[in-house]
């Protein structure tokens, strides 16, 4: 599950729990949405014009804990940045990390254009920042900075996930 564009809201299946979730979650206003990012560290030294502008080229989406997210195997064209809340990682080769506000996740489909690589599961309530697939590579483009940022982090994750392949192959505990 993705984005519903039409809504700024996950999209749920069943309509009731939709409906719910669309009452409960106003639309945020314009500068409300700097406030959101001015806490994420990745925009950290960001300006406010630069703010602004990951802004214009973003929007905010809330949803319950329990929703998923991203669904392993099924397209992607979001990517997301935690505001509140926490997510789950399940990848397949079982349980990942827990994400947390200002960890971000959905690159790796943009990036490659590949199927979701894991299903990413709300663990409480959620507020999300997301970009869609044409306005990451602007974002990217427009703010070399991120390039940086995003990259490190996901060479961290795959130093992770190698030491996590090899204490399963070593039969001894995942880090
Ligand atoms: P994507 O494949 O687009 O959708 C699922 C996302 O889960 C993926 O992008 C990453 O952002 C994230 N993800 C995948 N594997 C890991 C991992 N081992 N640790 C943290 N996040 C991950």
């Amino acid at each position: 599950m993705d984005l519903d564009p039409r809504t700024d809201r996950l999209s749920f299946n069943d309509p009731d729990e939709a409906e719910q979730a669309r009452a409960r979650a106003p639309v945020p206003s314009h500068d409300a949405r700097i406030l959101h990012l001015q806490r994420v560290p990745l925009f950290s030294g960001f300006n406010e014009n630069e703010l602004r502008r990951v802004a214009e080229l973003s929007r905010i989406a809330e949803a319950p804990a329990g929703t998923v997210v991203t669904q392993m195997g099924e397209p992607g064209d979001s990517f997301f940045i935690i505001i509140d809340g926490s997510v789950a990682v399940r990848t397949p080769v079982g349980a990942g990390s827990q994400l947390q506000p200002g960890d971000f996740f959905g690159e790796m489909s943009l990036l490659d254009g590949e199927p979701r690589s894991a299903t990413i599961v709300a663990t409480t309530d959620v507020r999300l920042l997301i970009v869609d697939r044409s306005h990451f590579w602007r974002l990217l483009g427009e703010a070399p900075d991120l390039v940086s940022r995003i990259l490190t982090i996901l060479s961290r994750r795959v130093r992770r996930l190698e030491q996590t392949v090899q204490a399963i192959l070593r039969g001894t505990n995942p880090p």
